[in-house]
């Protein structure tokens, strides 16, 4: 791609975003609670909240940036990094708890190098925990990419990530 494409590119981005943004504060502006439904719907477009787009919304809502930041990072809910390729949710509800979604949790932090919750830029995986997914039947129960596994111990974890990895489902 030639430097005119590339920069065509973002141009093209930016102008996206800006419409994007005007569009929803738009619709938000005078409603109560509007950066939190707005950092929302922002998350669900771009899968993160990107900071040019983070920027672009302080000044649209005459806001600082870091009162948007100070928002984006209260709640564990909103990224500030590209998910991973694979998002993987461990119930953490009664349940899954009762019936070991914690040793889940330190089976996959030991597995795919990353800690629950955190969100590195370029990981393959994304892990977080999650309330009762309404599966407690299937306890301890995890969902990747939308699918769900239950009745899982430690010594699954290893095949189901293999699977997913290889875009296989288990
Ligand atoms: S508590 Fe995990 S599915 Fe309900």
């Amino acid at each position: 791609m030639s430097n005119t494409g590339e920069l065509g590119y973002l141009f093209d981005w930016v102008e996206s975003v800006q419409v994007k943004v005007r569009e929803l504060v738009g619709e938000w502006k005078d409603r109560e609670g509007n950066l939190i439904m707005i950092l929302h719907a922002i998350q669900n477009e771009f899968g993160y909240v990107p900071r040019g787009v983070a920027n672009e919304l302080a000044k649209e809502l005459g806001i600082s940036l870091a009162r948007i930041y100070e928002v984006i990072t209260f709640y564990h809910y909103f990224r500030l990094v590209p998910p991973g390729q694979h998002n993987v949710q461990v119930c953490t509800g009664t349940a899954c708890y009762l019936k070991g979604s914690s040793e889940l949790i330190e089976e996959l932090e030991k597995r795919l190098g990353v800690t629950e919750g955190e969100a590195l830029p370029d990981s393959e995986f994304h892990l977080e925990t999650v309330r009762c997914i309404g599966c407690c039947g299937m306890a301890p129960a995890i969902v990747i990419d939308g699918e769900t596994h239950g009745r899982l111990c430690q010594k699954d974890v290893a095949g189901i990530l293999e699977n997913q990895r290889r875009g296989k489902r288990v």
